[in-house]
């Protein structure tokens, strides 16, 4: 291992993190990246069953042959703090129940324990020991904001039981930071694409359908509109948010290119070369019709500016798609 770059918000080394989620699509590039750093990693997963668990091998694997990392397959909830926390400078808490169309119903259970539950067992158990912990929110605790672009003070009034969930982690690291118990810092990320992006989530949904040369399946008018934050982007932000020293801080981590989905197949429409067939449904429960970040204070506080447009992001995961041989990405043509 070469001699760690990275410090806190008190100048201290970080020589090794936590990294919950450590399998996911945005928790395996960011051990990547800390390790290319110098910190050893210890990274955290359950392997859930909210999707293909070989996926989740796949995206661990590079991190996994570095000799910095070690895999604890448990959930947060199972394992021992004093053995998980032992000789951790800092902790990155991704692990959660992610979707937010998936969130109603009975498996709402699933939320509520993985998100909630989890996150204050984290918290508890962080309590006292002096670790500063980045916790990966959501934009979904907006809602349907009446504020575009949205700043982290807009009202918080979710739409979906994911993103209640997720406020109600956010709330609760605040809490934990308010008497000094914990130090925390949340980022609210604007719906990441890239490598890796979930199984479930628009873009790897819409290249693999357009791949098999199928409809994709398109909910509403397709007038809804994101900010899309590419995924190197959101790692990013997690290095700088660790050396934020204001405890209990919450930052927009937004892409900056702001796009609907018709819009978004119509790139892919040329990026794939081909025009993808729409199958359309009903606008799903639980969407926000625009999401839109203020990120003038990352901006100002941690220097986040994101790096990769929208077209270029696309592109690299349409070639991703096709480097790990799944539907879609062989027929990327370059214009
Ligand atoms: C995403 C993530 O899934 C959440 O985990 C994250 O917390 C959230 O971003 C966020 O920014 O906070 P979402 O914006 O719904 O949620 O992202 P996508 O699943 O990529 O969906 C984007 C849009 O495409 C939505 O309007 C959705 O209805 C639409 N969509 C999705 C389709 O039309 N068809 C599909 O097959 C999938």
């Amino acid at each position: 291992m070469t001699a760690t770059t990275l410090t806190d918000s008190t100048g201290r080394p970080v020589r090794r993190v936590l990294v919950t989620g450590a399998a996911g699509f945005i928790g395996s590039h960011l051990c990547e990246r800390l390790l290319a750093m110098g910190v050893a990693v210890t990274g955290l997963d359950c392997f859930t069953r909210y999707y293909d668990e070989e996926r989740k091998r796949a995206n661990v694997a590079t991190a996994a042959a570095h000799e910095g990392f070690t895999l604890v397959e448990r959930s947060l909830l199972a394992v021992a703090p004093d053995d998980l926390l032992a000789g951790v400078d800092a902790v990155f808490h991704l692990a959660a129940q992610p979707g937010v169309r998936a969130s109603w119903g009975e498996g709402f259970q699933d939320y509520v324990t993985n998100n909630i539950v989890a996150t204050q067992h984290l918290l508890e158990n962080l309590s006292g020991r002096d670790i500063p912990v980045i916790y990966s929110s959501s934009s979904s605790v907006y809602g349907d904001a009446p504020v575009m672009p949205t700043p982290e003070d807009a009202p918080t009034t979710p739409v979906s039981p994911y993103g209640a969930t997720k406020l109600t982690a956010e709330n609760l690291c605040r809490m934990y930071s308010r008497d000094g118990r914990v130090h925390t810092v949340s980022l609210r990320y604007f719906t990441v694409y890239g490598p890796r992006q979930r199984p479930d989530m628009a873009f790897t949904r819409f290249i693999e359908a357009a791949g098999r040369g199928e409809p994709i399946t398109l909910y509403g008018d397709g007038h809804q509109s994101r900010d899309f934050t590419f995924v190197t982007d959101a790692v990013d932000a997690n290095i700088r948010a660790l050396q934020f020293g204001a405890s209990g801080a919450v930052f927009n981590i937004g892409g900056g290119e702001h796009a609907s989905v018709n819009e978004i197949i119509e790139i892919l429409d040329d990026l794939m070369g081909q025009r993808i067939a729409v199958d359309r449904r009903p606008t799903a429960a639980g969407d926000a019709r625009h999401t839109s970040a203020d990120v003038s204070r990352a901006r100002e506080e941690i220097g986040f500016a994101p790096s990769t447009g929208l077209r270029a992001g696309l592109e690299q995961q349409v070639e991703a798609a096709a480097a790990a041989s799944l539907p879609g990405g062989a027929r990327v043509t370059r214009h």
